[in-house]
């Protein structure tokens, strides 16, 4: 496993629409796997491929420290439901967080690492971390949506 770099705002590849993950070999076993290594060290609960360089539809999320570990390869949003309003802040964007306005529960569709297909139910800031890293692989960031900055 390594640790890669991780881009910040300003960098166009944060901006483009990443591509699907068609390929299920070997090396998206290792990128996943860099992108939870990557993220922990940087004290994140979220992190997209987009955001290290890797223009593809893979994010990663853990919210409780590693206990629970969401692989998400071409994930989709299937349904979404009420509101919540919460502080967000993005590796991507050092210094800067703001309040947004996302659902307050998701059942999202992903495939894993092996290209099994799963279904995710999730709730609170799991459905916030969820949404935007989901948003990092169409190339938008928390600033974009955030009604307030800090
Ligand atoms: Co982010």
């Amino acid at each position: 496993m390594a640790i890669r770099e991780i881009v910040k705002i300003g960098d166009e590849v944060l901006r483009m629409r990443a591509k699907e993950v068609t390929d299920f070999g070997p090396n998206l076993g290792v990128l996943i796997d860099d992108m939870f290594e990557t993220m922990f060290k940087a004290d994140g609960v979220g992190l997209a491929a987009p955001q290290i360089g890797i223009v593809r539809r893979v994010c990663v999320v853990s919210v409780d420290g590693g206990k629970t570990k969401y692989e998400l390869v071409n994930p989709v949003i299937l349904k979404s439901s009420g509101t919540q309003r919460g502080a967000e802040g993005c590796l991507s964007c050092p210094g800067r967080s703001g309040i947004v306005c996302r659902p307050k529960k998701l059942t999202v569709q992903a495939q894993d690492r092996t290209g099994e297909t799963k279904l995710y139910k999730v709730d609170g800031f799991t459905a916030v971390a969820f949404c935007h890293e989901i948003d990092h692989l169409d190339g938008v960031l928390f600033i974009d949506k955030a009604e307030s900055e800090d």
